[in-house]
């Protein structure tokens, strides 16, 4: 059975090591799985002012949610957090109150930074946030990408073999997790 899934990454930075990786689970998803990245960058500041007359930003956000059978999160570690980006991404999938697009959402969780700990701190704030949600979270494998640095060439493409391996490994649990949970 085909799977639609949504990806979505918590940094704007053009270089970002973040969408580099959304990227490197695009390509290395399985046939059967299509993924498609959103793009959250024209989304306003949250604010309920804007919820009597929704920007069309925030109905395309949800539009793209509603349409996918899961959700890839993808985050950067701001400050031991995950990042604002993704947080009013998240927000405005959430309202207004009563339309929640993210419930019931198969959805897995990566991240990953140029030093040792892999954004674990941000995934950590993340999943905490993914249950109150109602979104079915993958728990095994976690997946920290470290020294990010290292794992891209110039064009952006991933040039190592163990992360290639640790991605296929969600993947395989992922599409298992979405065909159990989906609605
Ligand atoms: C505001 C801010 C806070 C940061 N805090 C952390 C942190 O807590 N832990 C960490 O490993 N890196 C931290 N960094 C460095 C980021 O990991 C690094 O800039 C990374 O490249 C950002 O992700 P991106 O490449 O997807 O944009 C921080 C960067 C910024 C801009």
């Amino acid at each position: 059975m085909s799977i639609t899934v949504a990806a979505f990454s918590g940094s704007l930075r053009k270089e970002s090591y973040t969408t580099k990786l959304v990227k490197a689970f695009q390509k290395l998803a399985p046939t059967d799985v299509t993924v498609n990245v959103i793009d959250i960058s024209r989304l306003p500041f949250i604010n309920q002012d804007l919820e009597e007359n929704l920007p069309q930003s925030v109905k395309d956000l949800h539009k793209s949610v509603e349409q996918a059978d899961a959700i890839l999160l993808a985050t950067p570690e701001y400050n031991r957090s995950y990042s604002p980006v993704l947080k009013n991404a998240l927000d405005w999938g959430s309202r207004p109150q009563g339309k929640n697009a993210w419930a019931k959402k198969p959805v897995a969780v990566i991240g990953g930074t140029p030093y040792a700990l892999g954004a674990f701190g941000a995934q950590n704030h993340l999943r905490q946030v993914l249950v109150y949600l109602d979104m079915p979270t993958l728990q095994q494998p976690e997946f920290y990408l470290t020294n990010a640095a290292e794992k891209f060439n110039d064009n952006g493409d991933l040039i190592d073999d163990e992360t290639a391996k640790k991605i296929n490994q969600v993947w395989s649990e992922f599409t298992k997790w979405i065909n159990k949970t989906k609605s």
